[in-house]
């Protein structure tokens, strides 16, 4: 198995005799007929960064029979193939192979070990989040780190896009959300602002980007809570009025958005007509952690609202606001997801149907919601999916609020024991999370994502029977040496 050192661990490797051998990067063969041109594009432009061309055509891509996302890869001496029903298989499968490119190509030869890799994923989601609002990203560098991810077979990209410390989504008819509400003071430097936003075209750029890349761009949008860059562009929504500002601590604030002004799902309404628009995945991620109610039980038009509906106290109305989110969202044919916060309260308004619950509380959150038959994603803070914790407990390290080591990433198993196994089939998969209040640049980003998320891709994609850490760190050593190739910064166990 370390004979090749992929890393999601391939579900079987099959080592033959002799090797293929090819002076230069071997071509890929397009084809008119082939249904892989997509795919066979983007693996074209990923060897012309790489190295030269050799302009033989050698690998070779086949539609077959198998199921969704599986590929087979097979290197024999005179050639390279592989074989599968979907585009994101035939994906996979050159992922795995841009994976031996980058370890066995040297000197301007490339000598690759014949075999056979069979491989297909343990689980359907397989994610990985990205806050872009504590602190702002280019587009060139969210690029790269969608084409990083997909290395490893990660298929979601979830974009934080809005939160208190800055929101980054064009909406028509909204211009002050972007105007102020993306721009916040500088930590370090009081009379500086710093910020930004993603014009209609760089979300289209991305999101097409990706998709080549058989990555799904799934929005998030955070309410009620989390809304100080909301409220400092349109004060009226929320309880007080103001004033407030795009906040430039973190942490969790008071103000929220007023759960008794109607104009709020005018506002969402807007809002969410931009994400239908710009974003076509099924899914919108519409936030939903960390809301206080202390705004909302001094609010006049919060209390009648409470009266209204006959709810036993403030904390519910966020309940009442999920499911009015989660309709609307339904009205455009979307699945909507949230934090596991959205569990509580609901005893009057109950978690929406097909409502998918992202847990990130440790995973009690996710079991709970996967016993009542909800869909989960599990993102424990406490099991290896927290990708702004300190990677040691040191203080060289960057990070902060916990430790989460490279081993606990790579122990996580999403399927606890606390699930059965009619439970544990509402467990669509995983996601690593990367936080940025403390994450300034990009290359901060890289150093906190890599090499965790190899060992989270792993725990996503790969069945764990016969886990072993020591053979793991094999893989990962030569692993990391791509990583170095491809001229990302990462964290190294010493
Ligand atoms: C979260 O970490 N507040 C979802
Ligand atoms: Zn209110």
């Amino acid at each position: 198995m370390t004979e090749y050192s992929i890393i999601p661990r391939p579900a079987s490797v099959c080592c033959l005799t002799g090797s293929f051998e090819c002076p230069g990067i071997p071509n890929i063969a397009f084809d008119s007929v082939s249904d892989f041109n997509n795919e066979a594009r983007v693996f074209a432009d990923q060897m012309r960064d790489f190295g030269q061309m050799a302009g033989s055509a050698v690998i070779k891509l086949i539609k077959d029979d198998m199921p969704l996302e599986a590929y087979r890869l097979k290197i024999d001496a005179d050639g390279v193939s592989i074989r599968a029903a979907t585009g994101a298989g035939a994906y996979h499968g050159l992922q795995t192979l841009r994976q031996l490119i980058l370890s066995c190509y040297d000197n301007g030869v490339l000598k690759i070990p014949c075999g056979v890799i069979e491989d297909y994923p343990r689980f359907p989601w397989r994610g990985y989040m990205l806050d872009c609002s504590r602190n702002f990203f280019s587009t060139n560098f969210i690029k790269r780190m969608i084409d990083a991810l997909s290395l490893h077979h990660v298929n979601i990209f979830h974009w934080h896009l809005t939160d208190d410390q800055g929101w980054r989504l064009p909406v028509n008819g909204l211009p002050k959300l972007t105007e102020t509400g993306a721009f916040r003071r500088e930590y370090r430097h009081e009379d500086r602002l710093t910020g930004g936003f993603y014009t209609e075209d760089d979300i289209r750029d991305i999101v097409t980007f990706a998709a080549a890349r058989h990555i799904d761009v799934v929005p998030e949008i955070d309410f009620p809570g989390h809304a100080s860059a909301i409220l400092a562009a349109y004060p009226s929504l929320g309880c007080t009025g103001g004033p407030y500002h795009v906040e430039d601590r973190f942490g969790v604030f008071h103000d929220v958005l007023c759960a008794g002004n109607d104009a709020v799902f005018d506002f969402a309404a807007s809002v969410f007509d931009s994400v239908v628009r710009l974003f076509p995945s099924q899914f919108v991620h519409i936030g939903g952690d960390e809301v206080p109610s202390t705004r909302w039980a001094k609010c006049p038009k919060c209390g009648q609202r409470v009266a209204k509906l006959g709810l036993s106290n403030h904390a519910g109305l966020q309940s009442w606001m999920t499911s009015r989110f989660a309709s609307m969202l339904k009205e455009y044919g979307k699945t909507v997801l949230a934090w596991d916060e959205v569990l509580e309260n609901t005893e009057k308004f109950p978690l929406p149907e097909n409502l998918i619950v992202m847990s990130w509380r440790g995973r009690e959150g996710g079991s709970k919601a996967a016993l009542m038959g909800h869909r989960v994603i599990m993102t424990p803070n406490n099991e290896g999916c927290y990708l702004d914790y300190k990677n040691a407990d040191e203080l060289e390290e960057p990070g902060r609020l916990s430790v989460n080591t490279l081993f606990q990433s790579w122990s996580l198993n999403l399927i606890g024991q606390n699930l059965n196994n009619d439970a544990a089939q509402f467990v669509l998969g995983g996601q690593g999370n990367l936080w940025t209040e403390l994450i300034y640049a990009g290359k901060i980003a890289e150093y906190m994502t890599f090499p965790r998320i190899c060992a989270l891709a792993e725990a996503f994609w790969s069945n764990d029977k016969s886990k072993n850490f020591e053979e793991f760190k094999l893989r990962l050593a030569v692993h990391q040496a791509r990583l170095d190739k491809l001229g990302i910064l990462q964290y190294r166990e010493i």
